[in-house]
């Protein structure tokens, strides 16, 4: 049978670097934090390197039920990342990201969506279009808070489970910071719980969102 491919691409930029964006799809403890309104569950059950298999649970928008499924990520190399999710409605998606750096430490973010399937699925794909440029774009628009901080505390000398040293130590702030350029390392930092057999579970479905103060 000759299969169909059902695809999107989406792109935005950040005001961010490169790295500071994968470091964020790496980091699968804030999925049921900062997206608790699309995942209720995630799991890392293997990881090593940039190579990562995880489980989620999730509700994408439109739809009115939570499907869970396996994902295994890794890094084609430093500017592409790759995904395959195979959820329990059957789909395999490939999911990869395209990063381009730009000047000031900006980036360009491509993401290009696929599904193969039998071709009785084509006339789906504008629903596929519509539900995935949906995704991309809310996960981006609660994302991005997130990755800004990350680099903004990153610049004043912030480290995983550690903190600001000036802050830690009531000084205070420096004239001037000096920081390296930002690296991916992975794998990243996380707490036991994400990589138990309970794994994260998100702590509520309605939240007020404050958001974070400058
Ligand atoms: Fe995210």
């Amino acid at each position: 049978m000759k299969k169909i491919a059902l695809s999107l691409k989406c792109e935005r930029e950040m005001d961010c670097p490169r790295d500071v964006i994968i470091w964020n799809y790496y980091d699968h403890e804030h999925l049921t934090g900062t997206h608790y309104k699309y995942y209720n569950k995630a799991r890392v059950l293997a990881e090593k390197n940039d190579w990562a298999l995880v489980y989620r649970s999730k509700k994408m928008p439109f739809l009115p039920f939570f499907s869970s499924g396996i994902g295994f990520q890794y890094m084609v190399n430093e500017n592409v990342m790759r995904t395959y999710h195979k959820d329990s409605v059957g789909f395999l998606l490939q999911m990869e990201a395209h990063f381009k750096e730009l000047p000031n430490d900006r980036c360009l973010v491509t993401v290009y969506y696929k599904i193969e399937t039998h071709p009785i699925f084509k006339i789906f794909e504008p629903l596929f279009k519509r539900l995935f440029r949906s995704w991309f774009d809310a996960t981006w628009d609660e994302d991005a808070p997130m990755r800004l901080r990350r680099w903004k505390t990153y610049k004043l000398g912030f480290k995983d489970f550690y903190g600001i040293d000036y802050i830690n130590k009531k000084l205070t702030k420096p004239e001037k910071t000096e920081y390296e350029q930002y690296k991916f390392d992975p794998p990243i930092k996380s707490l036991p719980k994400i990589k138990s057999p309970e794994g994260e579970v998100r702590p509520f479905s309605k939240s007020a969102e404050i958001g974070y103060n400058d």
